[in-house]
């Protein structure tokens, strides 16, 4: 079962709520919010109130990826104003165990997200606590960049380690993903789909919601 989480970054921001509601329409399963802090990434992009506005205006899932240094600082912010899932990058927490169990405490689900060059080794001790795992197939910081192949083993391995383990972790993928490039990450074992400009860069955004869908189900 394939999965797709819209980047809002990609949208019009002038009229975020019906490019939320178009998307959901179309198919959508979650909706992928990428917040970064000028730090990190070198991009500032929106924050909590983004967040809190965006809940009543669907019935998905708000899927919060913090590109963001010292995210402890701001979980509590992001669980109040409505985020289901908050992903973290293990590259900025040098605690994760405690930033895993500050998302808990809020009832929203934590995910840990790796950098294109992070190994996965780096988050083998926290399998256990986490729901998600998010490969990033870009550097982050930016929309619209060109996805990078040499991630495709990395979600073998860990999909692997997953099943081996016995463990129910949706594993997602962020960056470049379009119709082609949803295909090798499908057979690696990934099922959620973080798609920015390749959705809304069209005019139809079902349509190419729902090909991106179905070539990750092929
Ligand atoms: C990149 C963000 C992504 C981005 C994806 O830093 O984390 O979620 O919006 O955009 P596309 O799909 O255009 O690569
Ligand atoms: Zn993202």
């Amino acid at each position: 079962m394939i999965k797709i989480a819209p980047s809002i970054l990609a949208a019009n921001f002038s009229k975020l709520a019906e490019e939320v509601k178009e998307v959901e329409k179309a198919g959508a399963e979650l909706i992928h919010i990428d917040v970064m802090d000028g730090h990190f990434v070198p991009n500032i992009t929106m924050g909590p109130i983004v967040v809190e506005a965006l809940r009543p205006v669907t019935d998905l899932p708000l899927d919060v990826h913090l590109m963001i240094e010292n995210p402890d600082l701001y979980i509590e912010s992001f669980a109040k104003a409505g985020a289901d899932y908050i992903t973290v990058h293990v590259e900025a927490c040098p605690h994760l165990h405690r930033t895993i169990q500050l998302i808990r405490s809020f009832g929203v689900k934590p995910g840990v997200v790796l950098n294109p060059h992070t190994p996965i080794e780096t988050i083998q001790h926290v399998l256990e606590d986490i729901d998600m795992v998010l490969f990033m197939t870009v550097n982050p910081g930016f929309g619209g960049q060109k996805f990078i192949h040499s991630v495709v083993p990395k979600v073998q391995q860990l999909s692997t380690m997953i099943k081996e383990k016995g463990l129910k972790i949706e594993i997602e993928i962020d960056g470049g993903i379009n119709a082609e490039t949803i295909i090798p990450c499908a057979v690696a074992g990934a099922t959620i789909f973080v798609a920015g400009s390749a959705i809304y860069s069209q005019t139809d955004r079902t349509a190419a919601l729902q090909e991106i869908k179905e070539a990750g189900e092929r």
